[in-house]
């Protein structure tokens, strides 16, 4: 439950893959002066796993992404993370995390796939790609339907999109890539932005 409270609190799910070169203690920094307690790694490149390893003790939940094995989760999980995030519903890997006793949030688009991870116990889901896939009016119906799944809409989601996100009733949190920019102010400037588009009061 840790993990899913952090992410109600924060909004937002910021992704990083890594590409080397990134200062990855300033931007862990960055999260958690704006009150993001949370990011996720992509294992995308093959430094992401270093990257979860030099993170571990920053104070930040971290999460990786784009585990598409349960080998991956397992190397993940060793490395630091405490979720494990897909971009599609991959049932042993949600059986090694419920092992483990650690969230996993698959990627879903449609109705039979939201049932199927229902079906596994999954209650919140990773919706990918968000924005192709008009995300904000799939979940508006998804609410009506699906009423017991929060949702983390990802994949092409930016700062214009959010006020489309931030009054859903079933939304947990915003995930993206566009936060965590390389330079560091930017970063902070997103994050704050996204957080006031996103969080109840700023919907007046
Ligand atoms: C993911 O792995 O979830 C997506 O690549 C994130 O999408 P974005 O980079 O468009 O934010």
């Amino acid at each position: 439950m840790e993990v899913i409270e952090a992410l109600a609190r924060a909004r937002l799910l910021p992704l990083l893959t890594v590409q080397g070169g990134e200062d990855l203690w300033g931007l862990a920094r960055v999260l958690q002066e704006e009150g993001v307690g949370l990011l996720e790694i992509t294992l995308r490149t093959p430094q992401g796993l270093e990257a979860l390893r030099t993170l571990r003790d920053s104070g930040l939940l971290l999460g990786a992404g784009t585990v598409r094995s349960p080998k991956e989760a397992e190397a993940a999980l060793a490395a630091g993370a405490r979720f494990i995030v897909s971009p599609g519903l991959k049932e042993e890997v949600a059986w090694l995390a419920r092992e483990e006793g650690v969230p996993y949030f698959p990627g879903v688009l449609t109705p039979t796939e939201v049932e199927k991870a229902l079906e596994l116990g999954l209650f919140v889901l990773k919706f990918f790609p968000a924005e192709p896939f008009r995300g904000a009016q799939v979940l508006r119906a998804y609410a009506e339907v699906f009423p017991e799944v929060r949702f983390l809409p990802t994949g092409g989601i930016k700062e214009e999109h959010l006020p489309l996100y931030a009054p859903l009733p079933n939304l947990l949190a915003v995930g993206g890539s566009w936060l965590l920019t390389g330079d560091i102010p930017l970063a902070r400037a997103r994050i704050r932005t996204a957080r006031a588009l996103l969080t109840p009061q700023a919907q007046g």
